[in-house]
Order: structure tokens, then C-alpha cells, then sequence
């Protein structure tokens, strides 16, 4: 069992404790003992404006122990995991702390602001012996992870086609401001976008080349809008897009998918697969929550030894690799960029 604590009880924090709560309950693999947050009135049970469902929001903090300040936690608890929920410009230095500390590490993404700082994470833990995951929750995610499944088998020959696309209300909810904050979060393109590159990268490999137009929308923000072409030696034809300025939308997000022998498309709240006869042949596929999924299997990783081939750290760093690239190409108006 792996005593666990939850740092960041924000609006993804929040998720991550009803998960958690759910997980100790189970009683197999986490026992949540602690959860720190800057902010006392995290634990008082208040509604938390946040973009997705993420569960439930009313908790009993008196099951755990509540701290304000993370090396008071950190100090007086003996754990094995944390669960970091903390703004972007926290995830490095806080996940270097935990692991010298001699505790495993699970991560929220984007990994970190840069890829620098995504090598040192990834040497930290190497070093100190313990796990890293970072919470690039679509390879979890039953739809995204359906896709793979089928451009892995063969069964409806190679991809040439990818178009992904997220976004909806502006985040107007963060711990001051820091969404909103280009050197503390990167705008869309680095904090929200990063889902799709991950999938990009998860499904088609490393690009060669990007080529990306952004928009920043709000001064001071990063990138709120933007589009990206990937570059591949064999011409497949991948784009992928978000934009976190249409307010009253709410937030969603679909991919198509085009093979030789068939397409794959989530829209509208709707995931189909069709073969070349135009047959739907839906797989089944996973409905548990991916925040639930990632977490039993980052818990297996660690009470079983059992290698993580699905999202390793070095994949988020790649990841990283790309949103730089994006942001460069962003900066000198779309000018091809090298990964
Ligand atoms: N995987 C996903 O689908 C997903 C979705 C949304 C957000 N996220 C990620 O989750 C992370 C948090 O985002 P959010 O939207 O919850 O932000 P948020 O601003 O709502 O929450 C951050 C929390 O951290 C707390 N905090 C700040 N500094 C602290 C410190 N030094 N010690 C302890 N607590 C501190 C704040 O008080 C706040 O409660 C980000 O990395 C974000 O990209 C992931």
C-alpha cells in the first residue's frame, strides 16, 4: 500500500483527492494520508470553479491530515507517492524535492516549462531510485487509447491523417492568475494543447518539423490560440488545434483519424470506427475514468516493478520537446521549425 499525499487541491487537485479517496477505499494499491495547499479554504469544502467534472466536492478532510506548507508536510509525513497538482512553474522544483526526498512521483502535465528542466526531473529520479509519472491522461483515455490499439494491430492499415482539437471557456480560475501567465503556464499551447501533442507523438511518432501559428488573445497569457501542422518524412497530414478564448462553449474536444483501410472519429460526445465498407466496427473500449486508470497503473508500476511502457517520462519530456519547437515556430510566425 503506498501512503500517499496530494500537493495542489486546486481545480485538477480536486479530482486527483476524489480519486484518490475512491483508490484508498478500494484498499488494494493507495492510502491517501495527507493533502498541503497553500490555501486554507481548500479544505473547507467550497465549490471550485474548474472546466471539467472532475467528481465530487464534498469531501471529508478529517479522514487525512491538511497541511498549508509542503515542507511542514513533507517533514512529518513517511510517504511513498505524491500527487502533484501544483501550477506548471512548481512541477519541476517540487517533484526534485519529493524525489530526494525518496518518494515516487506523479505529476500533473505539462511536464515542466522546459525540456532543461524535464532532463532534470527525469535524471532526479534515476539518481534517487524512485518512479516519475506525468499525468498525460489521453494515453489512459478509452477513446485515444482505442486508436492506438488499432493503428498498433494494423487492422485498418497505416494512418495518413490526424486532426485533434480542444478548447472552450478560458481558465479564469487559477491560483493567481498563473493560467493566464505566459512564463508561469505557457498559455493554451503549452498547458492545454500539450494533450494533443502527447497523442500526436503517442500515435504517430516524433515529427520532424512543426510548423505553428499563435494568438495570444489576453496580455501577458501565452499562446490562446493556435494551430499546428506536424511535419513527417512519409506526408502523412497531421494538424492539431485549441483555443481557450470561446467563452460560453464550455470545453470539448475531438480527433479524426484517417487510415488506409477506415477512420476513427470522436465528436460531439461520439467515438466511431468505420472499416473500408464503411461498417462501424466501434471496439469497445475504456469508460473508468482515465485520472482513475493512470493512477492504478502508476500504482502497479511501483508495487510491482513492472515497467511503464505507456507514458514514461521520457515520452512527456519529448512532448516538451515539441510544445518548445511549437512555441519558437509560434514566435516567428509559423517559420518551419526543427523538433
Ligand atoms: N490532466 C488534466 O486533464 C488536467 C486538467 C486541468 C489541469 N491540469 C494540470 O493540473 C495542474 C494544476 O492546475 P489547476 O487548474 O488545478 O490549477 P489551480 O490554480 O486551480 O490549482 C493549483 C493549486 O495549487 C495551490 N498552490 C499554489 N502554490 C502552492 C504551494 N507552493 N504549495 C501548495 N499548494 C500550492 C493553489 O492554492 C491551488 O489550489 C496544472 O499542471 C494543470 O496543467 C491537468
Amino acid at each position: 500500500m503506498l501512503r500517499t499525499a496530494l500537493i495542489g487541491v486546486g481545480g485538477m487537485g480536486r479530482g486527483h483527492l476524489a480519486n484518490l479517496i475512491q483508490l484508498t477505499k478500494e484498499g488494494d494499491r493507495i492510502k491517501l494520508v495527507a493533502a498541503c495547499d497553500v490555501d486554507p479554504e481548500r479544505f473547507e469544502n467550497k465549490k471550485v470553479d474548474f472546466n471539467l467534472d472532475v467528481g465530487g466536492d464534498d469531501y471529508d478532510f478529517s479522514k487525512f491530515n491538511c497541511y498549508t506548507d509542503m515542507d511542514d508536510m513533507l517533514a512529518k509525513e513517511k510517504l511513498d507517492l505524491v500527487v502533484i497538482a501544483l501550477p506548471t512553474y512548481l512541477h519541476c522544483p517540487t517533484t526534485v524535492k519529493c524525489l530526494k526526498l525518496g518518494i515516487n512521483v506523479f505529476c500533473e502535465k505539462p511536464m515542466a516549462l522546459s525540456v532543461e528542466e524535464c532532463d532534470l526531473m527525469i535524471n532526479t529520479a534515476k539518481e534517487c531510485g524512485k518512479h516519475l509519472m506525468i499525468g498525460q491522461c489521453l494515453r489512459f483515455w478509452g477513446e485515444y487509447a482505442a486508436v492506438k490499439q488499432i493503428i498498433d494491430s494494423g487492422r485498418l492499415g497505416k494512418p495518413h491523417y490526424g486532426y485533434f482539437w480542444r478548447g472552450g471557456d478560458t481558465p479564469k480560475w487559477s491560483f493567481e492568475n498563473w493560467l493566464l501567465r505566459r512564463e508561469c503556464g505557457g498559455g493554451a499551447l503549452h498547458d492545454q494543447h500539450v494533450h494533443d501533442v502527447d497523442t500526436v507523438a503517442y500515435l504517430f511518432g516524433m515529427p520532424k518539423q512543426v510548423t505553428t501559428l499563435g494568438r495570444t488573445v489576453y496580455p501577458s497569457s501565452g499562446y490562446d490560440s493556435v494551430s499546428t501542422q506536424y511535419i513527417y518524412d512519409d506526408g502523412k497530414v497531421v494538424n492539431a488545434q485549441d483555443d481557450w478564448t470561446l467563452n460560453g462553449t464550455g470545453f470539448a474536444m475531438e480527433f479524426r483519424v484517417g487510415f488506409e483501410k477506415g477512420c476513427a472519429v470522436m465528436a460531439n460526445g461520439k467515438f466511431n470506427v468505420y472499416d473500408e465498407n464503411q461498417k462501424d466496427i466501434t471496439p469497445e473500449f475504456n469508460t473508468e475514468s482515465a485520472y482513475v486508470t493512470e493512477m492504478k497503473y502508476f500504482a502497479d508500476c511501483i508495487l510491482k516493478g513492472t515497467k511503464n511502457t505507456i507514458n514514461p517520462p521520457e515520452a512527456s519530456r519529448d512532448t516538451i520537446r515539441i510544445v518548445a519547437a511549437e512555441t519558437k515556430s509560434a514566435d516567428n510566425r509559423g517559420k518551419l521549425t526543427d523538433v
